[in-house]
Formats: C-alpha cells, sequence, structure tokens
C-alpha cells in the first residue's frame, strides 16, 4: 500500500483513520440532560488509500464513513462504520485506489469503468424511518440506525429519475414531509437540476426536472411554508474539461448567481430566476421565511468568491481567506417584485448554520453556527475539508439581542453541532458538538460537549469523553429515541 502525501489533507487531525469501532460506557464529566436521549449521527470522510493521482479537490473525496454517539438513559456509547459503497467495496478488494480525482470517472483505473462513485460522505439524513448517507455528487445510501450496516442504494424503491441527491433536504418543521433536489441530475455537468419531495412516513410525492442557469455546484437549497428556493452561485462544472482528465469545479468569479423560486408544490414551469450579485458562493442557508408583507428571507453564510481555498486555486483566483468577506447576508425577494436579489449583512463570518428544526421552513429568530473568535491571534487549528476548523460555538439573534459565544483553548476545533429541542417551554434544548484537540502532530483528544442552547456562554454542562482517534465530521443529525423506534 502506497503511504499518504504528507500533506494537511492527509495529517494531523486529518490523517486517515484505520479501523472501525463499538465503543461503550463511555466516560461523561458533568451531566447528560435527559432530554439527550438518542443518537448522534455524523458523516466522517476517511481516505481509505492514498491517491493515485494529484488532485487539487482531493479533500472531497474520502470514502464516507457513519458515527454514532447514542445517549441511553444516562450511558453514552460510540461506533463507526464504513459504508459500503461499491467503490469502497471494489478499491478495499483491490488493496489501492481506484477511482481518480473528484467527480471525474474519466480518471479512474480502467477496471471500475461505469461503477457508482457514491462515497456519501457528506451528510446523514433521518426521515421516514431511514437512515440516509448523503453526498450531492451520487445517490443517498441507505443505513442501518443500530448497527450501522449498509443497506444499499437508495432511489425510492427505483421511483426516483435524477442520478443525484442532496446532502441538503429540508424537513418541513410541521407536516414533516422531506424536500429535496439533485443537480447534474441527468448525468456529468448537465443543466438538470431534479426537485421533488417524501410525505412524512417517507414515500415519494413528486419529482420534476427543471434547468440551472448553468451547471454549478448546487450544495443547498432551502424552502418556506409555500416556495421553494435554489440558489446558483457560479462554481462550475463542464463536460469538455471532464474528459480531459479535468477539475470538476473551477470558480467564475464575473458570473452571477441567481435565485429560482417557485411555488413548493407547483409546477417547475413556474420557476423565477432574481439575479444574484457576481462571484459569491454560499454552501449553506440558515433558512427561508415569508413576512406578512409578502417577502422571502433567505439568510446564508456566504463569501466574495469560491469558500474553498483549493477551488479557489484551482480557479487561477489568488485570494487568502481574510480577503473573501465572509458573512451571514439575508437575500430577499418578492414573488411579483423586481427581477435582482435584494442583499442585507446579517452576521458574521462563519458557517455550519443550525435553527430548531420545529421552524424549518417558517420564521426563526435565533439560530446557531460555528465561527472565529476574532480576538484569537493564533491561526486556526489544521483540519477538515477546508483545513481550518472553526473555534468558537455561536448563538446568533435576529431580533438584535446580543450573540453568544463559547470559544474553545486554542488547540481545539469544533464541529457542526446538533440542535436537540427541549420539551420545556421558554428552554432553547441543547446543543451537541464533537470538539477535536490537537496535542501534537500525531496526537489528538476528543470529546463531545453538550451545551445549553440558550446560554453558551455557561460553558458544557457534560463532556462525553470519546477515546478513540476521531477525523473531522462534515455534517451531523439528531434522531430522538421516539424516533429511533420508528425505523424500518
Ligand atoms: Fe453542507
Amino acid at each position: 500500500m502506497s503511504a499518504f502525501p504528507q500533506t494537511p489533507h492527509f495529517t494531523g487531525l486529518n490523517r486517515p483513520l484505520t479501523e472501525e469501532y463499538d465503543l461503550d460506557d463511555l466516560v461523561v464529566e458533568g451531566t447528560i440532560p435527559a432530554e439527550v436521549e438518542g443518537t448522534f449521527f455524523r458523516a466522517v470522510p476517511n481516505p481509505t488509500f492514498a491517491p493515485f493521482i494529484e488532485d487539487p479537490a482531493i479533500a472531497l473525496s474520502p470514502d464516507g464513513m457513519v458515527a454514532a454517539i447514542r445517549f441511553r438513559s444516562g450511558k453514552v456509547s460510540a461506533a463507526i462504520r464504513y459504508v459500503d459503497t461499491p467503490r469502497h467495496l471494489a478499491e478495499k478488494a483491490a488493496g489501492r485506489a481506484l477511482f481518480g480525482k473528484y467527480r471525474n470517472p474519466y480518471t479512474d483505473q480502467p477496471e471500475v469503468a461505469g461503477y457508482d462513485r457514491a462515497t456519501v460522505n457528506t451528510t446523514p439524513v433521518f426521515h421516514g424511518g431511514r437512515l440516509l448517507m448523503t453526498k450531492e455528487d451520487s445517490l443517498a445510501y441507505q443505513v442501518d440506525p443500530e448497527t450501522l450496516a449498509t443497506v444499499g442504494r437508495f432511489d425510492f424503491g427505483g421511483r426516483l429519475k435524477s442520478q443525484t441527491f442532496t446532502a441538503h433536504t429540508r424537513i418541513d418543521g410541521k407536516t414533516g414531509e422531506m424536500f429535496f433536489f439533485g443537480y447534474e441530475a441527468q448525468g456529468l455537468a448537465t443543466r438538470a437540476v431534479s426537485y421533488g419531495y417524501a410525505d412524512k412516513a417517507g414515500n415519494l410525492v413528486r419529482e420534476q426536472m427543471f434547468e440551472a442557469p448553468y451547471a454549478a455546484m448546487m450544495h443547498d437549497f432551502t424552502v418556506t411554508e409555500n416556495y421553494a428556493l435554489f440558489p446558483v452561485y457560479p462554481t462550475k462544472t463542464d463536460l469538455a474539461r471532464l474528459k480531459a482528465g479535468g477539475d470538476h469545479w473551477i470558480h467564475d468569479q464575473e458570473e452571477h448567481s441567481w435565485l429560482g423560486v417557485m411555488p413548493r408544490y407547483g409546477d417547475v414551469s413556474e420557476m423565477k430566476w432574481f439575479k444574484g450579485p457576481k462571484g459569491v458562493y454560499s454552501f449553506h442557508m440558515f433558512g427561508a421565511f415569508e413576512d406578512a408583507d409578502g417577502n422571502l428571507h433567505m439568510d446564508q453564510c456566504i463569501g466574495n468568491s469560491a469558500l474553498f481555498y483549493f477551488i479557489r486555486e484551482a480557479s487561477g483566483i489568488f485570494m487568502h481567506d481574510r480577503e473573501v468577506g465572509h458573512r451571514v447576508e439575508r437575500w430577499t425577494v418578492r414573488w411579483e417584485g423586481a427581477a435582482e436579489v435584494q442583499t442585507t449583512v446579517a452576521g458574521p463570518p462563519g458557517d455550519f448554520p443550525v435553527i430548531p428544526a420545529a421552524q424549518q421552513g417558517y420564521a426563526y429568530d435565533h439560530a446557531w453556527m460555528l465561527t472565529f473568535n476574532p480576538q484569537r491571534a493564533v491561526p486556526p487549528v489544521v483540519g477538515g475539508v477546508g483545513n481550518a476548523l472553526f473555534d468558537t460555538l455561536l448563538r446568533i439573534d435576529f431580533t438584535g439581542k446580543p450573540p453568544q459565544a463559547f470559544t474553545l483553548p486554542p488547540n481545539g476545533g469544533f464541529n457542526e453541532p446538533v440542535h436537540v429541542p427541549s420539551r420545556e417551554p421558554g428552554h432553547e434544548g441543547w446543543l451537541l458538538a464533537v470538539a477535536d484537540f490537537e496535542l501534537s502532530p500525531d496526537s489528538s483528544e476528543h470529546a463531545c460537549l453538550i451545551f445549553n442552547a440558550g446560554d453558551l456562554a455557561a460553558g458544557p454542562v457534560a463532556k462525553v469523553i470519546l477515546p478513540r482517534r476521531q477525523r473531522p465530521q462534515i455534517h451531523g443529525c439528531w434522531v430522538s429515541a421516539e424516533k429511533l423506534a420508528t425505523a424500518k
């Protein structure tokens, strides 16, 4: 087996994990709130074999692992398993990497021509009793939430036409319906976008196809009570480039962004496209809502260029992270209004926004996100896809109240938090987040921290020690014990 390159993508906190494991009776400091009863699922990208090809976007390609931290009557256990995709199984059997550059099958070894290239390394989604592992470049894979064993590729029993399924579905906080999309839905570099929704029980109700203004990385989308909103930012792909062995993503600084809006139960022929600023990119929206005056508001973590430094570099855009102008920005449009989005700065730099699940599709007055403490002089801890871990968990208030924050020690980095609602009126619930602490280039410590979501500054109310190495996750999801009992 060839050695991994000694680059930040494969060293330090990003050093590949070499084992799957189950750990019982984890040590807990503090008291786990009784309402934290269920499982925190995490998507952990982990490269099994060293790449055989140079690829600026190598950080997007690792195999997907599904990690679970289970809370049962005050006891905590943890487990992690590979998702057994055909790609992972083929490479495991060969004992080496067979798949080439990110989302470019023209760079693969000939023996895997035509293979499903899915890694599903981005987001665990629980809906209709199914745990799905997802990534935007393929269909989802269903995983058993109890054993973490892979059930297989998920396409609603053969009914889904799209070749891709987003890592960012939206589950309506009131109806329980799951809205989703897939881009490059009819093959590599196609402008086709699939839009669909499933009922609360997980049955596909409708899927339609529309064309995006150009073939772009559409990472997230959002819904309001009556509309579906599809932002398109100019990180683009091109089939001729792929066939020549090139990169999937090149950012076009001179191209406009767009926001497609249609009635969420309507027909794609009703889509209206609103023009947005040039050159911007956002991975994640908080959510969107309608106000009493008929405006649609969408909040997002945005910057003035591609947000991954390696996509900027591959695109010939030489801009330091500090120059990208990261911020929370609100985009406002009216269904019967001007054809351009109105932009308002609504918060600080950061990412991984989380709103309470019950507010999904509806107005929210606060949210949580990760950010950097602006007072800290030391550089961020290297780790994760972007090679920089956020050090601060932030509660942002959209009604004008001051933010609340908790910052880790200088060697620590947060992974995306999940929110556990409280049944107590007026209580904002709990936030769970795994923190990674770098001790030396070869050693680290890890813990799952639990916060009172309405009082972050007080620090964690409990800390679960994770005694084995973790690799930084991408997204996570919380599934209550009650919901887990509905698992199919
Ligand atoms: Fe994401």
